[in-house]
């Protein structure tokens, strides 16, 4: 049996310093059991460069984050509860879909397949280190499980429909109109990924605060959108149900993870206000043009043609509502003014609550703690 002193020589019980690495023992806010200890004030509490005990969740100062990880804990749930069988049988009878929507469908799992692997690497190996807040850690943890779950969605839909894993896997390397826009996100996530990378500075503040906007709000908030709605509009003419149920439940998730990266770029400036300069505002104007450009061009690259009420042009006009909408959250001025939303529709997909099951496939309720039998 080890004493406390021993125990808490152990380096995995070591408390971490403000950049997330374990704590010298002259860091003396957070290395007990030294004399100079002390305890947790929910007002010293940073998002970034925080100075206080990653490890201790309490005393909340964020507790915006805390009531979102508890709400995408209630929004439980795993691919293997949605039935595919019918989106099996209309993906094998030969006059099932056309080759359109087959092609949008392909093109819709060869990007989602890699992307959410992406997004999970960029919080597990980027984000999270750089995250002073406990709070907002805990929801990232559970953000981390769902991308996994999302990457096991679509591996799901994948292997029902017997696709060509390769094809599909690859697409993000193989078909432009994706490997475009994962090229356009990599260097943003790699630059926090780098274990040389350290927050503290101003410009590398800055660096890790790009990196938020893009992946929020460009890749989750918009990169994911052509494709949401492709999918959903499928399923809205009982075509491929079963997928879209799945993707409307990953819509959902989507949506909360966008609004919590959100909040967190929103309360990262308003502790470091002097990060928000003008040149820094340009470049993320300039990244939010590029990003709908890409999203627009892969809409051309899955619709060569009109295809289930919808075309690639009213997608100009949906990518520029929603980059009005991102840019309007984070503080920033709309990019195109006057842009309406072609597809009201999508707003009622995103606040779909579990109960209702719009493609009436079944969800199973999750057993609680109590429920659960061992053997
Ligand atoms: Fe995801
Ligand atoms: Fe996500």
């Amino acid at each position: 049996m080890l004493s406390f002193e021993e125990e808490s020589m152990d380096a995995l019980a070591t408390p971490a310093t403000a950049t997330g690495t374990v704590a010298s023992p002259s860091a003396s806010t957070a290395s007990p059991p030294t004399a100079t200890f002390k305890r947790v004030n929910a007002a010293d509490k940073r998002i970034i460069n925080a100075k206080t005990d990653v490890n201790q969740l309490v005393p909340f100062k964020y507790k915006w984050a805390w009531e979102k990880y508890l709400a995408t804990c209630a929004n439980h749930w795993m691919p293997q509860e949605v039935n595919m069988t019918r989106d099996i049988a209309l993906w094998k009878s030969p006059n099932g879909l056309t080759e359109d929507e087959r092609r949008i469908v392909k093109r819709n799992l060869g990007f989602f397949v890699t992307a959410d692997s992406l997004a999970a690497n960029n919080i597990v190996l980027g984000t999270y280190r750089h995250i002073t807040a406990p709070e907002c850690r805990q929801f990232l943890l559970r953000q981390a499980f769902e991308e996994a779950i999302h990457t096991h969605a679509y591996q799901y839909i994948v292997e029902s429909l017997g696709l060509d894993e390769s094809e599909i896997f690859n697409a993000y390397n193989e078909v432009p109109s994706i490997r475009n826009k994962d090229a356009f996100l990599i260097p943003y996530i790699e630059a926090i990924m780098d274990p040389n990378f350290q927050t503290g500075t101003a410009q590398n503040d800055q660096t890790l605060l790009k990196s938020l906007i893009v992946f929020a709000c460009l890749m989750e908030g918009l990169f994911f959108y052509v494709g949401f709605t492709q999918i959903l509009a499928l399923g809205r003419q009982n075509k491929m149900t079963g997928a879209a149920e799945q993707y409307q439940y990953i819509l959902r998730d989507e949506s909360m993870h966008c609004n919590f990266g959100i909040d967190l770029i929103n309360q990262l400036k308003l502790e470091n206000p002097d990060l928000w300069t003008a040149a820094f505002k340009d470049e993320i104007k300039a990244l939010f043009i590029q990003a709908v450009e890409l999203e627009y061009q892969y809409a051309e690259d899955t619709m060569p043609r009109g295809v289930l009420g919808m075309n690639a042009s009213m997608f100009k006009g949906y990518l520029r509502y929603i980059a009005n909408r991102r840019a309007t959250q984070i503080g920033l001025d709309a990019l195109f003014p006057n842009e309406d939303n072609p597809f009201p529709w999508m707003s009622e997909m995103i606040d779909l609550k579990k109960e209702r099951n719009f493609f009436e496939t079944r969800v199973i309720e999750y057993q609680s703690g109590g429920a659960l039998s061992w053997d």
